[in-house]
């Protein structure tokens, strides 16, 4: 991961540690060639339209970027499945990762904004100001980007 994201996320696990909340990094950076590869099995596995509802294209998953992880409990039983949303673990990333600086990217009920099925395992690094804005208004980052807008920006 990027180094800002990284020393984030270990404070993050380390601080989850103290509440006896144990986390493991299953997938973080990811090169443009390891996407394609990834994509394409699911591609091969549940045809383009489904693969596409959980899996980014090439050129467009934030796993490029540096600034994402997919993370489950320590044990790896529900890594990347529907089921660590169900772990004490995930309740306690809903509820704190924004203090770290990250996001649940792809919420609940949040499908036909981001694009994307829920993962509750997907964090994305934002920084903390902007995490906790987007975590206390219970908005998407795609929302969040919608409300500011970019003439506000600029004149900052
Ligand atoms: N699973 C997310 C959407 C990705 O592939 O980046
Ligand atoms: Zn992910």
């Amino acid at each position: 991961m990027r180094e800002e994201a990284g020393k984030a996320l270990e404070a993050m696990f380390q601080a989850a540690e103290k509440d006896n909340m144990h986390f493991a990094g299953v997938s973080a950076y990811r090169s443009h060639q390891t996407q394609i590869t990834v994509f394409n099995n699911y591609v091969a596995k549940d045809g383009e339209e489904k693969a596409k509802t959980y899996s980014a294209m090439p050129g467009t998953s934030e796993h490029e970027t540096g600034l994402a992880i997919d993370v489950t409990t320590h044990d790896g039983a529900c890594a990347a499945q529907d089921c660590f949303g169900d772990t004490n673990e995930a309740a306690w990333l809903a509820e704190h990762a924004h203090e770290y600086g990250f996001i649940i990217r792809y919420p609940e009920g949040k499908e036909n904004i981001t694009g994307y099925k829920y993962e509750p395992w997907h964090i994305r690094y934002v920084g903390v100001d902007t995490a906790t804005e987007i975590y206390e208004a219970k908005i998407t980052l795609e929302e969040y980007y919608n409300a500011v807008p970019v003439e506000a920006v600029s004149n900052k």
